[in-house]
């Protein structure tokens, strides 16, 4: 199963990807987490993306692009992925068409999560008060001047990727504002939905 999160800041991508990975035995490949890392060790790709997510923006599409193209080579992808925070451009996600493509291989769905704005600033300040609480590094991005700016970002750059994915009949888009429990088992009775009309796709053909 190959799928895509796609949502605003605290829409929930990385609590459901989280939650898919287990029962669908695929891999998260979470951008965000690979370039926090990449921060973290300061490597080339850390240093240039660095001050870009501190301020909010989106780290350059090659790099991002290198990053994908490179983790869906390792085996562990090869069972089935949830991207979480990628693509985030059109030219993100036309050249993640042209590298399944290359591959021989279909994306299942793109699986939008819809939060209102004032859900995701309160889901991010929870966040933020338990990371404190536990004694945990808060993300620098999660300032509420920072969030805002990621919002922006997201309406400008990313939110176009919805018309793209429902123009490819990919789109699939999950009410966020349910609890995370109910959110999870929307997306699982969605994808079985979908897996089941391949599978008889695949025995008429
Ligand atoms: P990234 O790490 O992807 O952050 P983001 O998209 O801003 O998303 P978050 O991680 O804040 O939220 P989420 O939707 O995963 O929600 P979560 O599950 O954590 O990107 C960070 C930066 O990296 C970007 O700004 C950019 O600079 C750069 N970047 C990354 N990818 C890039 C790309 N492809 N191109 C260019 N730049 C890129 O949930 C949030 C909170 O809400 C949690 O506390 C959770 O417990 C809670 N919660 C979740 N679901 C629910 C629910 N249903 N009800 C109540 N609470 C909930």
């Amino acid at each position: 199963m190959r799928l895509i999160l796609l949502g605003p800041p605290g829409a929930g991508k990385g609590t459901q990807a989280h939650r898919l990975v287990e029962r669908h035995n695929i891999v998260q490949l979470s951008t965000g987490d690979m370039l926090r890392a990449a921060v973290a060790a300061e490597t080339e790709v850390g240093l240039k993306a660095k001050d870009i997510m501190a301020a909010g923006g989106l780290v350059p599409d090659d790099i991002v692009i290198g990053i994908i193209s490179d983790r869906i080579e390792l085996q562990d992808a090869a069972n089935g992925f949830i991207l979480d925070g990628f693509p985030r451009t059109v030219p993100q996600a036309e050249a993640l068409d042209a590298l399944l493509k290359s591959k021989g291989l279909h994306l299942d769905a793109a699986v939008e999560l819809r939060v209102n704005e004032s859900a995701l600033l309160q889901r991010v300040e929870a966040r933020v008060a338990q990371m404190m609480e536990r004694g945990e590094t808060v993300r620098i991005d999660d300032t509420p001047e920072v969030l805002s700016k990621r919002l922006a970002s997201y309406r400008t750059s990313t939110e176009p990727l919805v018309h793209y994915y429902s123009e490819k009949r990919k789109l699939v888009t999950i009410d966020g504002m349910m609890t995370i429990e109910e959110v999870t088992a929307e997306i699982n009775r969605v994808l079985a939905a979908i897996l089941a009309a391949d599978e008889s796709a695949k025995k008429s053909a």
